[in-house]
């Protein structure tokens, strides 16, 4: 379906509390979708500062939905009622019923995020992370709340995809599900269940098309330019898989391809231009460079 015939919010049912922890672009596009459709949605950060960026960037972003007609001005001021950024990650969770964790993909970073605020969320709390590759399944059994620990893998950018892919640990409960559906299902996204397997159904194939991309520039087959045209008009991709990779962040994209390495094998290796690239802090459109210059 395209995008732009889809309404940009969803409107849930049910008003919940949701906390969103990490607001890099994917944190910052989650909150704007949750507090959008209905929900009271609070922010946090551990960097300083950032949190409230990130309110003020889904202000902006509100605003210019506005200015296209996407959506109303009393939609826009009840948003921003409902949303605000927490001083620190255990107040921001205090009560929430769900807790969002879209922090870097590192599995010590996210456990030492969600550890400590799981004393403070609603009982019951449904406990999600964002993660496009981690086990869901390692996640709730360190966290000792298997049962109650989801994935909510949303894509980038989250205001405009369509998809959450809701992902089943191996003791995730089917209470935990079908919660999770109904709360997907009211952001205005389309939820696919998926078994927690390495990569789950989506990243899975998104990388190998992004590393492979990147293993024909080392080679010379084309440029960055042609390799994405062949995809976008040939296939009929509404990106190619270089532009697709600096809109995500050549970091996330290594950190993934590391991970289905060690998970799943050499498919999945790394190209030497990634690393390069990465290690020169050329992450793509966030850092203004990645395999094209976003000025
Ligand atoms: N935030 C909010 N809205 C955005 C946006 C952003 N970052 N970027 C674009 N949009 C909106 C635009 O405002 C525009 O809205 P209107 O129709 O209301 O004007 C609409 O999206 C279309 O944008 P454009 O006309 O500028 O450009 P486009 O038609 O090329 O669409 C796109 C942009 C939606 C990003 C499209 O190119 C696309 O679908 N690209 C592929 C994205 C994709 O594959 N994402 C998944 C990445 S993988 C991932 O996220 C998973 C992971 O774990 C790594």
């Amino acid at each position: 379906a395209d995008p732009k015939k889809n309404p940009p919010t969803g409107t849930a049912t049910v008003s919940l509390t949701v906390t969103v922890i990490g607001t890099g672009t994917m944190g910052q596009g989650i909150a704007q979708v949750v507090a959008t459709s209905g929900h009271t949605t609070r922010v946090f950060d551990a960097v300083d500062g950032r949190a409230i960026k990130a309110v003020k960037g889904i202000a902006e972003q509100l605003e210019k939905l506005v200015a296209k007609g996407k959506i109303t001005h009393d939609l826009r001021a009840a948003t921003l009622n409902r949303l605000s950024a927490g001083t620190s990650a255990r107040d921001a969770c205090a009560g929430a019923d769900v807790v969002i964790e879209a922090v870097p993909e590192d599995m010590k970073l996210k456990l030492e995020v969600l550890q400590p605020v799981l004393e403070v969320l609603a009982p019951k709390a449904l406990v999600a992370t964002n993660t496009s590759s981690l086990s869901i399944t390692e996640l709730g059994a360190r966290l000792g709340v298997p049962d109650r620990t989801v994935g909510l893998h949303f894509f980038n950018p989250p205001p405009v995809m369509e998809l959450v892919e809701v992902v089943r640990g191996l003791s995730t409960s089917e209470e935990t599900i079908s919660r999770s559906l109904d709360f997907v299902r009211g952001l205005g996204k389309t939820p696919i269940v998926v078994r927690d397997v390495p990569g789950f159904a989506t990243s899975r194939l998104g990388v190998i098309l992004g590393a492979e991309a990147m293993r024909m520039l080392e080679m010379g087959v084309a440029s960055a330019t042609d390799i994405d045209r062949g995809m976008e008009l040939g296939y009929r991709h509404p990106m190619g898989p270089l532009k697709l990779t600096d809109l995500v962040g050549l970091d996330v994209r290594l950190a993934i391809l590391e991970h289905l390495q060690r998970e799943i094998g050499e498919q999945f290796r790394p190209p030497a231009i990634l690393r390069a690239m990465v290690r020169a802090g050329k992450l793509g459109k966030k850092s203004g460079e990645g395999f094209y210059k976003w000025v």
